[in-house]
């Protein structure tokens, strides 16, 4: 008999193992392996645990939106939906198609405040005309973009750029509006006959919009985006968002792509990096200059820079003579930084005030914040990494890789015995397994009432648990997958 270590909230509990049996975990190894060779990988499974279960619990089918984020943050989310559907190595341009059906329904075109907020959605129908091949989304896409060239982009301030609101006593020109209209535009360059436009319509006003704003002086010497220019139409200083640094780069590379070389991904490169070590913690995690008490619109920015730059990542040509491939190389290592974190610390215990949302504000932890936005950005991170095929270093790991979404079963459905316990991290859940020589696999369930379960899958017996878990029978002696319940997944102790 031994005992280890089990973290449990609050406390530190003691999990006594009877009856080890070493060559049990050698047999688990071995499915793990055959499973990675079929199944879906460990970032696929938690994204599409992730996903599924913000659509499941927060998506009002009435409304068409994610009422517990922002109206823009939903335009932000669906085109985080396309990009992940197309990311999937097991991809069906229709997986998200009911959604952006619905949603297409029951909102305008132009339904907000704001120039950025209409844009977020704009650049959201062209993402998911693209995966879906649905004319409709393309031509909703166009009627934003005239909207915003025809009462946002004026000249009077500052000589150009898109207004950030239609506020005639107080024309306040921002980078981010003027860089989601950019990549608009250069993305829809490729479209332009389709949507009777001349065959330059497009990659003009990117052009217009790009020169503008490299001139403008919103990016300061350290190639950081400040938030906009002041009454003199200069740099204002103000903060430097995270997502400033991020909604031009996939348009820049865009706009060498279609007007050959005019510098702008030299630029973008530039502002990327500053931006992985500027605006990141000492472990490395992206950071938000508002830190721990970032309000609910500044809680999704890290996630729109980390998808924006894996679709820049995505996007960018090899080969060509430039930075470019070191460039990448460097980015990708950042990227994985953030999910290695992300999934290690950033998990949460309970939610219950914004109901299913699995992970916290701070990619490097401890969770402190939870709501639809900051789990809406760390399934923004997720796409990104699956986007360029990133998997997260397993090496040094807390959280086992995902086998599979739901309860952890055998081959023909049955579960092991098990230990669970409510309202732990994943980490801790994790690091409760680990710590056990006969536990095989874990279950982290987080129900749409925010509610956390962890589940051990053990070899133990009825007095095994710690004190304050709970022990439940089962009949299985191994697991295999989970049971594709989207809320849950099952993670196997690692080969
Ligand atoms: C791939 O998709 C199909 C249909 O959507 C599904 O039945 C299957 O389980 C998926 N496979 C993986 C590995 O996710
Ligand atoms: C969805 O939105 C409608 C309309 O605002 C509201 O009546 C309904 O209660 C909402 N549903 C949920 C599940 O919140
Ligand atoms: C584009 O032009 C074609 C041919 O002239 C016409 O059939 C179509 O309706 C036009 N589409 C739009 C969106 O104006
Ligand atoms: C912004 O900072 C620069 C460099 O420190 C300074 O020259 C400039 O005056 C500042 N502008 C404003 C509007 O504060
Ligand atoms: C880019 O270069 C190609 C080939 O060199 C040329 O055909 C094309 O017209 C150029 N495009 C622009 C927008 O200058
Ligand atoms: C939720 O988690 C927080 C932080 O860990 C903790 O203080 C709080 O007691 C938990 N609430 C419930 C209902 O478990
Ligand atoms: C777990 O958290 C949920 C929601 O936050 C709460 O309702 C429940 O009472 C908590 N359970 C325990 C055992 O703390």
């Amino acid at each position: 008999m031994r005992s280890t270590r089990w973290a449990s909230p609050g406390a530190i509990a003691t999990f006594l193992c009877v009856g080890m049996v070493a060559h049990v975990v050698v047999g688990v190894a071995g499915v793990n392996r055959a499973q990675a060779e079929t199944g879906a990988s460990d970032l696929e499974v938690r994204a599409v645990n992730l996903a599924d279960g913000l659509i499941q619990c927060q998506y009002n089918t009435s409304q068409g939106i994610f009422p517990t984020e922002d109206l823009w943050q939903s335009g932000n989310t669906l085109d985080t939906l396309a990009a992940l559907s197309l990311a999937l190595r097991n991809h069906s341009r229709d997986r998200y198609g009911d959604i952006f059906a619905n949603t297409f329904a029951r909102t305008a075109a132009v339904l907000d405040k704001c120039f950025d907020d209409h844009q977020w959605w704009l650049n959201a129908w062209i993402r998911i005309y693209e995966v879906t091949g649905h004319r409709t989304y393309l031509d909703r896409a166009a009627i934003i973009h005239d909207y915003v060239v025809a009462h946002g982009w004026e000249t009077d301030t500052c000589g150009g750029g898109v207004l950030w609101c239609p506020a005639p006593t107080n024309p306040y020109k921002n980078a981010i509006t003027t860089e989601l209209f950019i990549t608009a535009s250069a993305r829809l360059q490729p479209y332009a006959a389709l949507v009777n436009r001349s065959s330059t319509y497009y990659l003009d006003w990117a052009l217009n919009a790009w020169r503008w704003f490299v001139q403008s002086g919103m990016i300061d010497a350290n190639h950081l985006v400040n938030d906009g220019l002041d009454g003199n139409c200069q740099n204002n200083n103000g903060t430097t968002w995270t997502y400033n640094q991020g909604c031009f780069l996939d348009g820049a590379v865009y706009i060498d792509r279609f007007a050959n070389s005019t510098g702008a991904t030299a630029v973008a490169r530039a502002v990327a990096m500053a931006a992985s070590t500027n605006l990141a913690s000492a472990a490395g995690a992206l950071t938000e200059p508002c830190g721990a008490s970032c309000d609910g619109d500044q809680q999704i920015f890290k996630g729109v820079f980390a998808r924006r730059l894996g679709y820049m990542l995505d996007a960018l040509p090899l080969d060509d003579g430039s930075d470019n491939e070191a460039f990448r190389a460097t980015m990708q290592l950042f990227l994985q930084r953030n999910v290695n974190l992300l999934l290690d610390r950033a998990s949460c215990s309970n939610s219950s005030d914004n109901g299913f949302a699995p992970y916290g504000l701070a990619w490097d932890g401890p969770c402190t914040v939870a709501t639809m936005a900051t789990s809406s950005a760390a399934l923004d991170l997720l796409t990104a990494l699956l986007a360029n095929g990133i998997e997260p270093d397993a090496a040094g790991r807390v959280t086992w890789p995902a086998l599979g979404l739901g309860i952890c079963v055998d081959a023909s459905g049955a579960t092991m015995p098990s230990c669970s316990i409510d309202n732990v991290t994943e980490a801790d859940c994790g690091q409760a397994a680990a710590a056990d020589p006969l536990a095989v696999a874990y279950e982290y369930h987080t129900s749409c009432a925010g509610k956390t379960t962890c589940v051990v899958r053990t070899k133990g017996t009825a007095n095994s648990c710690p004190h304050g878990w709970s022990f439940k029978q089962g009949s299985a002696s191994s697991v295999s997958r989970g049971d594709g319940s989207p809320l849950a997944i099952c993670a196997l102790r690692p080969a």
